[in-house]
C-alpha cells in the first residue's frame, strides 16, 4: 500500500435547512470521525473538513413556504447542526459555511478556470418564466395537473400523489407557485459540464484503477452511471440565492448547488490553513496526499463522478482515493425521514440522553450500514448498551479499579510483564488497524470489544477476590495485567468512544497525550507503584421506560404529522376547524355533584376486533380496575396510552359495546383541528382522587 504523507478527509456538507438525524451520523460523520481519530493517534498529518451546505433551490423554496428568508433558516440550522456534531464528539478541524465570502471566491475561481479554458458547453433552452415575479421557475416552483393521475397539485419535478417523476412541460395547466400566474416559456442560457467528454478518463481512473479497493456498492453505482451514458450537466441555475455566476450576461444566474458545495471542502481547508498557519495546497494538490470523501449513498455520483471530473478538469488537483459511502440506516422498520417525522434527530438524542454520546456512537458503529441497509431500533440500542457497554466494557474497568483500590491501596501492583498478553493485544491492534484502514469499522469495533472481553475472562478465571486471601503476589499479577488491558483499551477505544477514552485516562491518572497507537500492546503503560485516579462508572443502563418513551414519542409525532398531512390534503385549513358547540342550559349544583369524577391510570389498551374506532381499556380508578370501551382508536395507538393518567366518570351506568361491558367514561377535549386530548391533572395524582 502507498505510504501517504498526509490526509484530507471530508464528510458531506449537510444542507443547513433542517436538523440532521442519526442516519446521517451513521452514514458519513461517525465513520469519518473514527478514521480521522485513528489517523491522529497514528501521528498522521490530517485535516478533517466539513461545514454547512447553504445554497440550493430547496432552501429558497422552504423559505418561501415558511415566510422567512434563506438566511434565517441557514443561520439557525448551521448552529444547531454544528453543536450537535461537537457534542457527539465529531472532531472536525473546521466546520465552515458555503455562505462565506472565501467560499464564494473559491467556487467562482473554479468556474472561471473552466470558462476561460473554454471547457463549458453553453446551451440555451426554453424554461418556464414567471412574468409577474420576473424569475425563471425551478421545477419545484411550478404546479399543475398530473398527466398521470389528474392530481391538481403536482410539482414540476414530481407528482406527490402518484409518485411519477415529471418535467415541468408535462404538467397540464401549469402555474407558478410564487404568483399563481401561468408561466411562459422563455429562452435561458446555461453552462454545462461536458461529463461525456471525460468518460475515457473515468473509465481508466475509476472503473479500472479502483475496481478492487472501492466498496462494491459504490463501484457498482458508478459503473452503471458511466455505462448508462454520461450527459452534459448544467452547472448554473436561474435564481437569486447562491453564488453569482462570475461572467457577463449572467445576471440572475447562480452556480448549481452541486457545483459549489463540494468546492466547499477546499474553501474550508483554506480557512483552516489560514487559522493554523498551514499551506492548503499541500492538502489538495500534492499527490502524496490521500483524499477520502465520507458520504451517504445518495451522494455517490457527485463525489465519484462529477466532483472528480471537476478536479481533473482544473488540472492541478488530486482526486479522491476512496469514497467509502454507506447505505441507509432505517428506523424501527421504516425509512428514516425528517420530513415525515420518522427519525431521531441528533439534537433530540442529545437532549434525551445527555452525556451519552459514546453510547450512540457505539451502537451506530456496531450496526453501521456498510454493505447494506441496516436498522436502528430502541430495543436493540438498549440491549447493546446494557449487555455490551455496561456488561462487558464498563464492568471490566469498574471491577479492576475497585479491586485495586481495595487490595493495593489504589496503586498499580508490582509484577513482571506478561508476554502472552502483549502478543494478544498487539495482534488485536493489528486487526483493528487493518479493519479501519479498509473502512470496516464494524469489524474494528468488535475486535476492540474482544480485548475487553479478554480482560473479563482473565478476571473470572483468576478470581483475584478469592486469591487475595491466600496469594497476594498472584493477585497482584492478575490485577497488573488487567490494568494494562484497561490502559490499552483507553487508546484502542479512542477512535470509537472518545469520551470513554478520556474517562479511562482520568481514572488511571494518565495523560492521554503521552500515548499513541503504536504504544498499544505495551504491558508497562502503567508503572508499578503508580497511583490511580478515582474509579467511576463508565456507563449506566438504559431503562425500559427510556426505551418506551422514545418509541411512543416517535409513533406519536409521526401519527400527528400524518394526520395533519392527510387533513390538509383533503380540505382547506379553514374547513378543518371544529364548530364550537353551543352552551348548554344551566344546571343546579346538585346536578353536578351527582357526577363521580376520578383520576385513573390506563393499564392496558387494545383494539376492539372489527371496530376501527374503538379501544378496550383497563383503567385503575383507585378503588378498582375498570374496563372501559372508548371511541378513540383513530387518534391514539394502544401502546401510547399505557400509563397515562386520565379523568373518568366512574358512576355512569354500564353499557354493552360490541359485547364488552364498558363501565365508565373517559373525558376528552377536542382541539380546533379535530385532535383529541385527554383531560388530566397537571401533576401526577393518586388514582381514585376525586375531581371537584
Ligand atoms: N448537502 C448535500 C446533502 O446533504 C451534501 C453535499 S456534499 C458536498 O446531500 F460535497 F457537496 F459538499
Ligand atoms: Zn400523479
Amino acid at each position: 500500500m502507498k505510504d501517504w504523507k498526509r490526509y484530507t478527509i471530508t464528510a458531506a456538507l449537510p444542507y443547513a435547512n433542517g436538523p440532521k438525524h442519526i442516519g446521517h451520523l451513521a452514514g458519513a460523520y461517525l465513520p469519518a470521525d473514527i478514521y480521522v481519530r485513528y489517523l491522529r493517534l497514528n501521528k498522521r498529518e490530517v485535516v478533517f473538513v466539513c461545514g454547512s451546505d447553504e445554497h440550493g433551490t430547496a432552501i429558497t423554496f422552504q423559505a418561501l413556504q415558511e415566510h422567512t428568508t434563506p438566511r434565517a433558516i441557514i443561520d439557525k440550522y448551521h448552529l444547531l447542526i454544528k453543536n450537535s456534531f461537537e457534542q457527539l464528539g465529531i472532531s472536525f478541524d473546521i466546520y465552515h459555511r458555503t455562505s462565506e465570502p472565501l467560499h464564494h471566491e473559491t467556487a467562482q475561481e473554479f468556474f472561471l478556470d473552466f470558462y476561460n479554458k473554454g471547457l463549458f458547453k453553453e446551451v440555451t433552452s426554453e424554461q418556464y418564466y414567471d412574468e409577474e415575479k420576473k424569475v425563471f421557475l425551478a421545477d419545484r416552483y411550478i404546479q399543475g395537473t398530473c398527466p398521470n393521475c389528474g392530481y391538481e397539485k403536482a410539482y414540476g419535478d414530481q407528482c406527490e400523489k402518484c409518485g411519477k417523476a415529471l418535467s415541468p412541460s408535462e404538467l397540464i395547466n401549469p402555474r407558478s407557485t410564487l404568483s399563481g400566474a401561468k408561466p411562459v416559456m422563455r429562452a435561458t442560457k446555461h453552462w454545462y459540464l461536458p461529463l461525456n467528454e471525460y468518460e475515457p478518463w473515468l473509465r481508466k481512473w475509476l472503473l479500472r484503477d479502483h475496481a478492487k479497493d472501492w466498496r462494491s456498492n459504490v463501484y457498482g453505482q458508478c459503473k452503471s452511471w458511466i455505462e448508462g451514458g454520461l450527459q452534459p450537466r448544467a452547472m448554473t441555475r436561474d435564481g437569486e440565492w447562491g453564488i453569482k455566476v462570475p461572467v457577463k450576461d449572467a445576471e440572475g444566474k447562480v452556480l448549481y448547488v452541486w457545483f459549489d458545495a463540494p468546492i466547499g471542502y477546499i474553501s474550508a481547508t483554506k480557512q483552516w490553513a489560514i487559522e493554523n498557519n498551514k499551506r492548503w495546497e499541500l492538502y489538495w494538490k500534492d499527490s502524496d496526499t490521500r483524499l477520502i470523501h465520507f458520504v451517504g449513498k445518495d451522494n455517490i455520483v457527485f463525489h465519484c463522478i462529477i466532483f472528480p471530473v471537476m478536479l481533473h478538469m482544473h488540472g492541478d488537483y488530486i482526486v479522491p482515493d476512496n469514497v467509502p459511502a454507506n447505505e441507509f440506516l432505517n428506523l424501527e422498520g421504516d425509512k428514516m425521514s425528517t420530513s415525515r417525522k420518522w427519525s431521531v434527530e441528533m439534537h433530540e438524542y442529545l437532549e434525551d440522553f445527555p452525556g451519552k454520546a459514546d453510547e450512540l456512537r457505539y451502537v451506530l458503529c456496531s450496526i453501521a450500514p456498510e454493505t447494506k441497509d441496516s436498522e436502528f431500533t430502541w430495543k436493540d440500542f438498549q440491549t447493546r448498551v446494557n449487555s455490551e457497554l455496561v456488561g462487558i466494557f464498563g464492568n471490566l474497568v469498574n471491577r479492576v479499579l475497585i479491586l485495586t483500590e481495595k487490595y493495593f491501596d489504589n496503586q498499580v501492583p508490582p509484577s513482571g510483564e506478561c508476554s502472552e498478553l502483549k502478543t494478544f493485544v498487539e495482534s488485536q491492534r493489528n486487526k483493528i488497524s487493518e479493519a479501519i484502514e479498509h473502512f470496516h469499522f464494524r469489524e474494528a469495533l468488535s475486535e476492540m470489544m474482544n480485548v475487553a472481553r479478554h480482560g473479563n475472562q482473565l478476571l473470572s478465571e483468576k478470581e483475584p477476590w478469592k486469591t487475595i486471601k491466600t496469594d497476594k503476589e498472584y493477585t497482584a499479577t492478575t490485577l497488573y495485567d488487567c490494568l494494562q488491558i484497561i490502559a490499552n483499551l483507553g487508546i484502542l477505544c479512542e477512535p470509537f468512544l472518545p469520551y470513554t477514552s478520556r474517562k479511562i485516562f482520568a481514572m488511571l491518572n494518565l495523560d492521554p497525550t503521552h500515548f499513541s497507537w503504536s504504544d498499544v500492546g505495551r504491558q508497562d503503560l502503567l508503572k508499578p507503584g503508580h497511583i490511580l485516579g478515582k474509579a467511576a462508572l463508565l456507563y449506566q443502563k438504559i431503562e425500559d421506560e427510556q426505551v418506551e418513551t422514545q418509541i411512543s414519542k416517535l409513533k406519536k409525532v409521526a401519527a400527528e404529522h400524518h394526520k395533519a398531512d392527510d387533513a390538509s390534503a383533503k380540505q382547506p385549513a379553514s374547513a378543518q376547524k371544529v364548530e364550537m358547540e353551543n352552551p348548554k342550559p344551566e344546571i343546579a349544583y346538585d346536578d353536578f355533584s351527582k357526577l363521580d369524577l376520578r383520576i385513573g391510570t390506563i393499564l392496558t389498551a387494545e383494539k376492539v376486533e372489527k371496530a376501527d374506532k374503538l379501544l378496550k381499556l383497563s383503567v385503575d380508578v383507585g378503588f378498582e380496575t375498570r374496563t372501559i370501551v372508548s371511541g378513540i382508536a383513530e387518534y391514539f395507538k394502544p401502546e401510547e396510552l399505557i400509563g397515562l393518567q386520565v379523568s373518568v366518570v366512574v358512576n355512569l351506568a354500564p353499557r354493552k359495546i360490541r359485547g364488552i361491558e364498558s363501565k365508565g367514561m373517559i373525558l376528552l377535549a377536542e382541539n380546533e383541528d379535530g385532535k383529541l386530548h385527554f383531560v388530566n391533572s397537571q401533576q401526577l395524582t393518586k388514582n381514585g382522587s376525586a375531581i371537584r
